[in-house]
């Protein structure tokens, strides 16, 4: 692993070359809790039978439900423990480069500024509950975290490439979007499914998106829309999958997918395999 500046030299003062911050933790406001709070109550009846067990399990392992906004120093302690990813704080979206060599060195940049009450249902940017709500619990899976780290060094050569936008599309419709089929049935792993109210049960219940089976090149053709409900999913059928589709040099397959066509995220082509809900 490369060399990193040490992210506790820029506690406190101006964001360094990795964008690091101190989150801040004593200036969150009570209506800040509070948010946080109000977020959490709706989001933790709806996971149970809905989000997979790794993502649960995370979830109370961290105690990521309690009191309030957490305290990333304490939050990280625990997940130190379970998987040697650390959470620092960021003051919003980080470029690329910096993004992807945080996950490279197992730390998970998360932003600290929560929703204001009008924007319960709709954010155009990740705030500190979609950050940790949605994304820590399922690092403390070290398969997943594993992942998580290999996809940030992937991110690394996909930017001296050229082919992030398709790289990208991968983080999308897994990091984010994914699910997954269990013995239990189908269920959600992705950090922006298990963050939004809507989502969560949109996923898994409406007939209306289509749920295909995971397909890396499939995927890394794939647009995706930031504005609205997904169309398509992608399941797996177990994190190793993740895992070892995404372990060869993709190179060769970025050289392939410069040949062919996108595909629309409403569109289905020959070789999908269709997931059906009961
Ligand atoms: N194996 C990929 C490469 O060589 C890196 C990668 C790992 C990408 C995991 C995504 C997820 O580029
Ligand atoms: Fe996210």
């Amino acid at each position: 692993m490369t060399a990193l500046p040490m992210t506790e030299s820029n506690a406190g003062g101006d964001p360094g070359d990795d964008f690091v911050i101190d989150q801040g933790w004593d200036v969150y406001s009570e209506q800040d809790h509070a948010i946080w709070r109000s977020l959490m109550a709706r989001q933790s009846k709806l996971l149970p039978g809905r989000a997979c067990h790794e993502y649960l399990e995370g979830f109370e392992r961290l105690d990521i439900a309690a009191g309030g906004i957490p305290d990333f120093a304490r939050l990280s302690d625990a997940l130190d423990k379970a998987t040697g990813w650390r959470i620092v704080a960021v003051p919003g979206l980080v470029p690329d480069d910096v993004f992807f060599r945080h996950l490279a060195g197992r730390r998970f940049p998360a932003t600290n500024w929560i929703r204001r009450p009008e924007q319960m249902d709709y954010l155009q940017e990740p705030d500190v509950f979609h950050d940790v709500m949605g994304h820590v619990p399922m690092l403390t899976n070290p398969i997943f975290a594993d992942y998580l780290q290999a996809y940030g060094r992937g991110g690394l050569k996909a930017l001296r490439l050229g082919a992030l936008p398709k790289l990208a599309r991968l983080y999308w419709y897994s990091v984010e979007f994914g699910l997954i089929q269990t013995q239990a049935g189908l269920r959600i792993y992705g950090s922006g499914i298990v963050s939004s109210r809507t989502e969560s049960v949109y996923c898994l219940e409406s007939p209306k998106p289509r749920r295909v089976a995971f397909d890396l090149m499939r995927i890394m053709r794939t647009d995706y829309r930031i504005d609205d409900l997904q169309d398509i999913y992608f399941v797996i059928d177990g994190f190793e999958q993740l895992f070892e589709a995404t372990r060869p040099d993709f190179m060769p397959y970025y050289e392939q997918l410069s040949r062919e066509a996108d595909i629309a995220p409403g569109e289905l082509v020959a070789g999908d395999k269709l997931v059906e809900i009961e």
